[in-house]
């Protein structure tokens, strides 16, 4: 719906069943629906607003994972929304294309609203996107893929976590709320938007047979396709990556046994699980489908970020579950950062067990880890990125507006029952 030049969007947040398993019904949470939400999309330059609408029976919130926004309109847990009422954010789009989500972030209750079933996609395009050679047509052979996993009880219903690290692991794994999920393709080429909506479990995502190129990450397109077996994602990363099927064929994007670094007991971590994601069914005959490519200098005209112009360099240390010795306080701002400026973060995980970290209203690049550069599949814009154990990162980011000394952005470990445990702190642009 545009209204006077506003996109406008309305979600409300609800109770409801979902039919996970053939003839048990489980109490899940969704957006206009018993389970996720409506996918949003939006172009570069314009401007949405979103009419957000609490039905469940305690307060909630709605973040824009992954957008460029001022902070008061961002959804952290400085902007819940009380149950009956309904909250009004407004903001323009003002970055590249690329795959967001979206899910609440109550004070430490997300892991819960999330894994009741909030989160939804959130699409942006812009000129660039749409002249690349890539698959775009939404639900033929462009795909959202929201990957996430459950732990269901004797009655089939949602086990909460019980504390255990990492949070909770469950071993049914759907694809958008479907177990067992599959897609025709009649198209050459498809594109799955991969989204790792879990709270706690990170997959490594490739195909059985087939090699994919990988287009885009959190914050956008690549410079250029890369080939991969596989791409690793921790809860909240994203990764856009495209197929190519033969006629007839049938093929599965698989979570193979990831590689989560020097985590002291894997198998606890969920490291040695392996899950079919989604059946891809190409049809006898296949549309032809351009081979993916674009103009880089042209996707990131007026984007580019450069490490000269850093005038502030800032360090994270994780431990199990606070980031530089302190747990989150609504109160107390921790970093505050100067509008326009260029910073390096240098986040550094000691304890050898998994994080997922998640910095608010910026899209960063990696400039290393471990004093090397990042591999391609990390080259591109990133807003969440898995840290591994004993390993130090370097992100370079910049702050390019909407000052607002007396609102903070949130930076996370996104591995949900972190999150709530008080592994986020709090910077505001000043
Ligand atoms: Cu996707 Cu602060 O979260
Ligand atoms: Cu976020
Ligand atoms: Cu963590």
């Amino acid at each position: 719906r545009v209204v006077d030049g506003t996109r406008v969007f309305s979600l409300t947040a609800q109770e409801g069943a979902t039919e996970f398993l053939p003839g048990v019904q489980t109490e899940t949470w969704g957006f206009d629906g018993s389970y996720l939400g409506p996918t949003l999309r939006a172009e570069r330059g314009e401007r949405v607003a979103v009419e957000v609408t609490n039905d469940l029976g305690e307060p909630t919130s709605v973040h824009w994972h992954g957008m460029h926004l001022p902070a008061a309109m961002d959804g952290g847990p400085h902007q819940e929304v009380a149950p009956g009422a309904t909250w009004r954010p407004t903001w323009e789009i003002d970055q590249p294309a690329a795959t967001l989500w979206y899910h609440p972030h109550p004070h430490g209750a997300t892991e819960e609203h999330v894994y009741r079933g909030l989160a939804g996609m959130f699409l942006l395009d812009d000129d660039a996107s749409r002249a690349a050679a890539l698959p775009q047509e939404y639900g033929v052979d462009d795909v959202p893929v929201i990957v996430q996993d459950k732990a269901l009880d004797d009655d089939g219903q949602l086990e909460p976590g019980n504390g255990g690290e990492p949070g909770i692991l469950g071993d049914v794994v759907m694809t958008n709320g479907t177990v067992g999920a599959y897609q025709e393709v009649t198209t050459e080429r498809v594109r799955l938007r991969l989204l790792n909506g879990s709270t706690a479990r990170t997959y490594q995502l490739g195909f059985e047979d087939l090699d994919m190129d990988l287009v885009a990450t959190d914050g956008g397109l690549l410079d250029a396709p890369v080939r991969l077996d596989n791409v690793r994602l921790a809860p909240g990363e994203r990764a856009e990556v495209v197929v190519e099927m033969e006629p007839g064929e049938t093929t599965r994007l698989r979570s193979v046994e990831a590689d989560l670094g020097n985590v002291a007991v894997p198998f606890a971590m969920g490291g040695n699980d392996a899950f079919d994601v989604l059946e891809l069914r190409a049809a006898d005959t296949l549309a032809p489908s351009p081979e993916p490519g674009w103009d880089a200098s042209e996707h990131a005209a007026g984007d580019e970020l450069d490490e000269a112009d850093a005038s502030v360099t800032r360090t994270f240390e994780l431990d199990d579950s606070r980031i530089n010795r302190q747990r989150m306080d609504m109160g107390r701002i921790d970093e505050v950062a100067t509008v326009g400026s260029t910073e390096v973060w240098e986040v550094r995980n000691t304890v050898p067990i998994p994080h997922s970290f998640h910095v608010h209203d910026v899209q960063f690049r990696v400039l290393s880890i471990d004093g090397e550069a990042p591999p391609p599949e990390l080259a591109g814009r990133k807003d969440t990125i898995y840290v591994e154990p004993g390993k130090d990162y370097r992100f370079l980011m910049r702050f390019d507006d909407y000052a607002d000394p007396d609102m903070p952005y949130m930076f996370h470990c996104h591995m949900l029952m972190h999150e709530d445990d008080g592994m986020m702190g709090q910077f505001v642009v000043v």
